[in-house]
C-alpha cells in the first residue's frame, strides 16, 4: 500500500506559532518522506460564524503560509476544500455512519459550544465526519496534527473500520502522526490553556505575520511562574516550560542546554534570547506570505493545479463509495 500524508488548517483569525510548531513543521519534513496533500480547509471554518471577505482573505493567507513555510508544490499538493466537492457529498455519508454518542465525546466540541453556549450549529457538532471525509477521501495512511486533533483522527479510524466492515473494504484506516514535544503549545497569556486562534487577546499568541517590535512585546510580556530559574518543568512552572518548548523549536537547542545557557541569569535574559529567535526563524516567513500575496498569479496557478489532482483523487473515491452504498444508477 502507498503512504500518504494529508492534514489541513483552518483558514481562521491568523496562523500562530501553535499551528507551525505542532503542524506546519513537521509538514515541510514530512514531503520529503510520503506525497502528501494539504487542505485549507474552509468548509471547516464556516462551522463557527464567518465574515465572508475576510474568510476569502484568510483562504489566500493561508494557502500562502503553507508555501512560505516550504511546502513544495513540487512534491505536495495544496488546495482548498470547498473547491473539491466531494469532501462535502462524503462528509454528508459519513455522517450516517457515525453516532451521535461518539460525537458528544469530542471535547474540542465540547469546548467550543460551552464558550459559545447555545448558538452552535449543527456543523460544528458533525464536523468530525468532514474531517474524516478529508482523510478518508485519498487513501491517507498519515495525518500530521497537533495533539487537540488527534481524538477526530481516532474517530476517523472508527468510522474507516465501520464502514469497511458494513460495505466491504473501502477506505485505508489512517494514523495520526504527533510530535513528542510542541504538538500542544500553551498561551502566553495562560499557560494552562493551548495557544488559540479565537483567544479573546492577541497577547495570547505569536502570529506568524506579526512584526519583529509586536513579537518582542508578547514575549516580554508572556506570563512567567514564580522564583527566576530557567528551567523545564511543566507541572511546577507551566509558563516558563512552554517558552523553553518554543524556544527548542526555534533553534533546534536541546533543552538540557538552554537551561545550563541560562543558569543564574533569570527570566529577563532568556525572554530576550526567545523573541531573537522567534523572530529569526519567522521573519522570513512574513516577508514570503507578503510576496506570494502580492504576485497572487503564482498561488492561484498552484491552488488550480493542487485542486485538479485532488479532483481526481476524489471522484474516483466517491464513485467507488456511491457504489458500494448503493445509490443513484449504475
Ligand atoms: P487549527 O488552528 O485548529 O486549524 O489547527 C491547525 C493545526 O495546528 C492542527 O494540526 C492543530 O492540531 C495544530 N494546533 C493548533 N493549535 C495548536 C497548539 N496550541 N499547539 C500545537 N499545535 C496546535
Ligand atoms: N480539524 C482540524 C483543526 O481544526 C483541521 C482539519 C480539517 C484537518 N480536516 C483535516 C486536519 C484533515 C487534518 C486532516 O485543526
Amino acid at each position: 500500500m502507498k503512504a500518504l500524508c494529508f492534514s489541513g488548517i483552518q483558514p481562521t483569525n491568523v496562523i500562530h506559532i501553535g499551528n507551525y510548531i505542532g503542524a506546519l513543521k513537521q509538514w515541510s519534513d514530512l514531503q520529503h518522506r510520503y506525497p502528501c496533500y494539504f487542505c485549507v480547509v474552509d468548509l471547516h471554518a464556516v462551522t463557527v460564524t464567518q465574515d465572508p471577505k475576510l474568510l476569502r482573505e484568510n483562504i489566500l493567507n493561508t494557502a500562502a503560509t503553507y508555501l512560505a513555510v516550504g511546502i513544495d508544490p513540487k512534491r505536495s499538493r495544496l488546495f482548498i476544500q470547498s473547491e473539491v466537492k466531494e469532501h462535502a457529498e462524503l462528509g454528508w455519508l459519513l455522517g450516517t455512519i457515525v453516532k451521535i454518542a461518539e460525537l458528544q465525546r469530542m471535547t474540542q466540541f465540547k469546548d467550543k459550544s460551552k464558550k459559545r453556549g447555545e448558538s452552535v450549529g449543527v456543523g460544528l457538532f458533525t464536523y468530525p465526519a468532514l474531517m474524516a471525509a478529508d482523510i478518508l477521501l485519498y487513501d491517507t495512511t498519515v495525518v500530521p496534527v497537533g495533539e487537540d486533533q488527534m481524538q477526530h483522527v481516532e474517530l476517523t479510524r472508527t468510522i474507516a473500520r465501520r464502514f469497511n466492515q458494513q460495505f466491504g473494504d473501502t477506505f485505508v484506516v489512517p494514523e495520526s502522526l504527533i510530535q513528542t514535544t510542541g504538538a500542544r503549545i500553551m498561551g502566553l497569556d495562560d499557560p494552562t490553556e493551548k495557544m488559540s486562534k479565537s483567544a479573546r487577546s492577541p497577547m495570547n499568541y505569536i502570529a506568524l505575520t506579526d512584526d519583529d517590535d509586536t513579537v518582542r512585546k508578547k514575549v516580554m510580556r508572556a506570563v512567567t511562574d514564580s522564583g527566576d530559574d530557567v528551567s523545564y518543568d511543566p507541572k511546577k512552572k507551566p509558563a516558563i516550560s512552554n517558552l523553553l518548548t518554543i524556544y527548542h523549536h526555534m533553534t533546534g537547542t536541546h533543552l538540557k542546554d538552554t537551561e545550563k545557557k541560562f543558569s543564574g541569569k533569570g527570566y529577563g535574559d532568556f525572554k530576550k534570547a526567545l523573541a531573537e529567535a522567534v523572530i529569526e526563524h519567522i521573519a522570513p516567513v512574513r516577508r514570503k506570505i507578503a510576496e506570494y500575496r502580492k504576485d497572487p498569479q503564482q498561488l492561484m496557478k498552484l491552488l488550480d493545479e493542487g485542486r485538479d489532482a485532488a479532483c481526481e483523487a476524489a471522484e474516483k473515491k466517491m464513485n467507488l463509495v456511491r457504489d458500494r452504498m448503493g445509490l443513484g444508477r449504475r
